[in-house]
């Protein structure tokens, strides 16, 4: 196995993506860090991924998990310290796992330095120049300078005056009072993530320094956050209807801030400084609706990889997913990118819980698409269908990414008590929606204790009690766990030449089936029928998310691996 990562391992890596704040905490405040990640990382090599995707670290408010950085050069004392980050990556390198870290661009936090500077400067200062801070609209600049609309709910301006009553000056001073004049500032997401001007060339060297920053530092990649939506029309016109928010889809160069044609310019100086590194990458959060205009991130002076998001928002049906995995595999083709395959993240309805529902075709990923307590689900259904889409998924070509608790066949947890909720989507809608937090729960490590494993203190949201039977240690060894499958796929996947980076193509099957075809030897089937079907014609059975019956026969809901 040596050399299997040197290259360009992003091409067929399986990530496995720590949300840092649920993945296991050292110190028992409740929440994760760096000394648990440290603790646990064997276990992930145990469990045969290939690198680490680390959400953001950095000193923060956490008004957004951490998405709102107010240094991007350090670590938020909760998670440990930079000694901590350098000794982890270490710790990884020599487990020979990769690490992949979140960069936030589009937006700080209203903490920054930059943003309380901005706040007590005049309009028009150098200051305010580095956010995007206009004048308001209509009698006394009261209304705001758009209609466009926050990610996370209400409009996505908000005046200064008001904030600067509860803000405290930068250095403790006085607030300058007369510096606020009518202006509002710009935020896609929360009030406390000011969106950055990346028209600016002081933001501009600013990241590319943090970027260095990092690489010398042994990171191998970076996960670039909310990629699409840095670029706004200079000309701030009001949004078309159905224009979207930031999480939403549609963009192109006429769209205000989605998807501009000038980020790519940003993104080739991203590419130039990397490149100064040997073997690191760049992969963007780019949620755009054609493949087309995906392509143009992966162009080769730009991004290595893009999530493609397009497998986690297909329903659990033939003939969807076998469009999507053509498409996806058509385009990244096109333009010589590996296809990425990610069934779950830390902003979805985990798929346990997606394909649990009697309709899939809702994809839980907007947020008012996700399930909340009355949703109608099949449970056991749901864990089915989610063990066979991990089997297809890792025999897809290209690289796919994990996200923590999937290899436990982790549910979403839907009746979170509203008192603990912290995403901001459940503020900033009047508690219409309940957000993300449900698939953010702390993953259980031990059958029992006070967070299951999760560290010596509690969890700072709770478990279910359920979840000691979910958790790593009750799984390990056992045959047919979700956990012991995972591992034999990401054995088999290290193993088998016909697996990761490569050419598929479909084979003819029994009705309700899909036959993956990898070469050499290797078929994946999926059952999506109602019925159970003979497996099409091999020498062996690999692996198979469930037991087949009878005579090898593959029932519902299942998928084998096959050599041939
Ligand atoms: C990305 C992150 C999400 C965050 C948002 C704002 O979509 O994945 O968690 O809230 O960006 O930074």
């Amino acid at each position: 196995m040596i050399g299997y990562m040197s290259g360009e391992w992003w091409r067929r890596a399986v990530v496995y993506q720590i949300y840092i704040r649920s993945f296991a905490d050292g110190d028992g405040d409740g929440v994760g860090d760096l000394p648990g990640i440290r603790q646990r990382l064997p276990h992930l090599r145990e469990l045969g991924v290939d690198a680490v995707w680390i959400t953001p670290w950095y000193p923060s408010p956490m008004a957004d998990g951490g998405y709102d950085v107010a240094d991007y050069r350090d670590i938020d004392p909760l998670f440990g310290t930079l000694a901590d980050a350098e000794a982890m990556i270490e710790d990884a390198h020599r487990l020979g796992l990769k690490v992949i870290i979140d960069i936030v661009p589009n937006h700080s936090s209203d903490r920054h330095p930059w943003f309380r500077n901005a706040l007590s400067s005049r309009p028009g200062s150098p200051e305010r120049d580095r956010y995007i801070f206009r004048p308001g609209r209509g009698p006394h600049g009261a209304e705001p300078p758009t209609n466009w609309q926050s990610a996370f709910g209400g409009p996505a301006w908000r005046r200064v005056p008001s904030d600067r009553d509860s803000a405290p000056a930068p250095h403790g001073g006085t607030p300058d009072r007369t510096a606020v004049a009518d202006e509002w500032y710009l935020h896609l997401y929360a009030p406390e993530q000011p969106d950055l001007n990346w028209r600016n060339p002081e933001v501009v060297a600013d990241f590319e320094r943090t970027l260095r920053f990092w690489l010398d530092r042994g990171v191998d990649g970076l996960r670039v956050d909310a990629a699409t939506v840095l670029c706004k029309d200079p000309a701030f016109p009001d949004a078309p209807p159905g224009a979207g928010t930031a999480f939403s889809y549609g963009g192109g160069p006429d769209h205000p801030f989605r998807d501009r044609d000038e980020i790519h310019d940003v993104y080739r100086g991203w590419r130039a400084v990397v490149d100064g590194y040997r073997d690191r990458m760049l992969i963007g959060e780019c949620w755009v609706p054609s493949p087309e205009r995906l392509a143009l991130y992966l162009r080769p002076d730009e991004m290595h990889a893009a999530f493609n998001f397009q497998l986690l928002q297909a329903p659990w049906d033939l003939n969807a997913l076998r469009k999507v995995i053509d498409s996806s595999v058509a385009s990244m083709a096109a333009v010589g990118a590996p296809t990425t395959w990610v069934l779950s993240n830390h902003d979805v309805t985990r798929h346990a819980t997606r394909y649990a529902r009697l309709d899939t075709t809702g994809g839980g990923v907007a947020p008012g698409d996700r399930a909340g307590p009355d949703t109608p689900l099949d449970p056991p259904t749901g864990l089915r269908r989610a063990r066979a889409a991990a089997l297809l998924m890792l025999a897809l070509p290209g690289s796919a990414y994990v996200y923590q608790g999937d290899e436990l066949g982790l549910p979403e947890v839907l009746d979170l008590p509203e008192s603990v909720l912290q995403d901001p989507i459940w503020t900033r809608t009047n508690h219409e929606e309940r957000g993300r937090d449900g698939c953010r729960v702390p993953i259980p490590w031990e059958r029992d204790g006070p967070s299951f494993g999760f560290g010596p203190g509690g969890s700072w949201l709770p478990q279910p009690a359920s979840w000691g039977a979910l958790s790593r240690a009750a799984q390990t060894g056992v045959r047919g766990s979700t956990l012991e499958l995972y591992r034999a796929a990401l054995a088999i996947r290290r193993e088998h030449p016909a697996l990761g980076d490569g050419g598929m193509r479909w084979h003819d099957g029994e009705p309700g089936t899909l036959v993956l075809g990898r070469e050499p030897g290797f078929r994946c089937v999926v059952n999506f029928g109602p019925a159970t079907v003979p497996l099409p014609v091999h020498d062996r059975v690999l692996l198979t998310s469930d037991p087949l019956t009878g005579a090898a026969e593959l029932p519902p809901d299942t998928a084998a691996w096959l050599a041939t």
